[in-house]
This record gives structure tokens, C-alpha cells and sequence, in this order.
């Protein structure tokens, strides 16, 4: 889809009005619990953020406002990229929305460092809509770990499914425990990650001899 042949602007945001009407977008759509609060966000997606975690949000607007958002990070340790937040407003879904903004941020994090970029993370309920998606389309790997999400910026925490999508290539089982150190700390900003009782439960999770693939 040409967002814009189907009217809709598209900007990068760094913060203001804009900023604020994606984060009540998120809240609708994704569920209140499931959104930090307004203040991390706005820190999350702002211009000064470390070189841990380079974030990029792409909204779509038509004249009512942001309809749609998809926000995605550099890890700056790793060659690698996370998405962090997508939502649709409900009247113009299905219409390769997402797919578009995505693919967006995407081509954005990939130019961000001059390295490669070998995999995308995401965290995923299990049997949604964007799984099932990644699943058929992305061929992506699930993780072999009960993964959770922290604590931490107003978030609920809960299980979810730790979801890599190859670009150059998959991490290896060796990989996983710095993968989420990197997400804990980059993302969440729990430095240390050690000191979060669901790092560690993570990581002592992880199914390292487990099959590389897990359907
Ligand atoms: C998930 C969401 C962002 C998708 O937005 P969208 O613009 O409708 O997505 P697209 O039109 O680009 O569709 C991408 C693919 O997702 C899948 N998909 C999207 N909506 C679907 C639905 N209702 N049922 C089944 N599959 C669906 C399809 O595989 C689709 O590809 P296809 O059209 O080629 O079959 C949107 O449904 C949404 O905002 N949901 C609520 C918030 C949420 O769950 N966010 C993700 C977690 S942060």
C-alpha cells in the first residue's frame, strides 16, 4: 500500500502533540497495561536516548490525526533491531497500514549504524495476530524460554513470546541470554539487568539444549 496515494502523511516523531496522540493510540488499541506510562514513552521515543537503543517511531495521520504507529529500536550492542509498539486505528486495518510502516522503520534501522543488521526482535502473544503473521511470513523463531516482561514503566508484567525474524541471519542458542540482557537493559533500562528478578528468571529459562527450531 502507497500511504500516501491513500491520502495518509507520514512523519517521523520525536515528541510533542504528535507523541502524546500515538501514545493514547497505543493505549486504546494494545491496552493500557501494555503501554509505559506517558513520561518513559516520551523518553523512549525522544531524540536524546542513549546509543543503546536508537529509537524511531513512524505515525500515520490523515485530518483527524494519528491513525496509526509503529515504533522500532537499534540495539546498540547488538546487529540487531527491536519493534517495540504497532497499532492500527480499528476503521483502517487491514489495509497493509502496519505492513507499510513497517517496513519503513525497518529500512530506518538498518541505515541507522552502518552494520549490519542480522534479526529483528519482538515480543508477541502467543497465537496473535502479528505472530501467526510473523510465523507464515517472517518464518520467525520463537525463542526456547518463558520470557517475560518487566516490572518496570508503568507495564503490567507478563508472559510473552521473545520472536525473532532472520534479516542476514538467526542468533544462535548462545546468543539468547545477551539478547535479553540487551532488551532489559536498552529497552527497559534496568541496569543492571541482574537486579530484575524476571532477568534472571529468564535467563535461567532459556532451553539451550533444546531443539534449534521450535515450531
Ligand atoms: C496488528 C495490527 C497493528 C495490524 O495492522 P494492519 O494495518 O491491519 O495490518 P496489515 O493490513 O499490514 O496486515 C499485516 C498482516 O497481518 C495479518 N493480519 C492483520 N489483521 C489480521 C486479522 N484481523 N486477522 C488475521 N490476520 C490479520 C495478515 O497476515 C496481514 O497480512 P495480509 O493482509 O497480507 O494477509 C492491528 O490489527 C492493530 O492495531 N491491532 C491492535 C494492536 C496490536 O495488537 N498491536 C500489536 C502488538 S504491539
Amino acid at each position: 500500500m502507497a500511504l500516501q496515494a491513500a491520502g495518509l502523511a507520514v512523519r517521523w516523531i520525536t515528541g510533542g502533540g504528535a507523541a502524546v496522540e500515538a501514545h493514547s493510540l497505543l493505549q486504546e488499541n494494545v491496552g493500557p497495561t501494555n503501554v509505559e506510562d506517558l513520561a518513559t514513552f516520551i523518553e523512549t521515543i525522544g531524540p536524546s536516548r542513549d546509543d543503546r537503543a536508537m529509537t524511531r517511531m513512524l505515525c500515520a495521520f490523515d485530518d483527524s490525526g494519528v491513525l496509526a504507529v509503529v515504533v522500532g529500536a537499534r540495539l546498540g550492542r547488538l546487529n540487531a533491531a527491536m519493534l517495540l509498539y504497532s497499532a492500527v486505528r480499528k476503521d483502517m486495518r487491514r489495509r497493509g497500514v502496519y505492513s507499510a510502516l513497517r517496513a519503513r522503520v525497518v529500512d530506518a534501522l538498518r541505515g541507522e549504524d552502518g552494520r549490519p543488521l542480522d534479526y529483528i526482535i519482538s515480543e508477541l502473544e502467543p497465537e496473535g495476530i502479528l505472530w501467526r503473521h510473523y510465523r507464515q511470513r517472517w518464518d520467525a523463531w520463537i525463542v526456547p524460554c518463558e520470557y517475560r516482561v518487566p516490572n518496570t514503566q508503568g507495564l503490567t508484567p507478563k508472559p510473552l513470546d521473545l520472536v525473532i525474524v532472520p534479516v542476514e541471519q538467526r542468533p544462535g542458542l548462545g546468543e539468547i541470554a545477551e539478547i535479553v540482557r540487551e532488551v532489559y537493559e536498552g529497552v527497559y533500562r534496568l541496569v543492571p539487568a541482574d537486579s530484575s528478578d524476571e532477568y534472571l528468571s529468564v535467563v535461567q529459562s532459556i532451553r539451550i539444549d533444546g531443539p534449534e527450531t521450535v515450531a
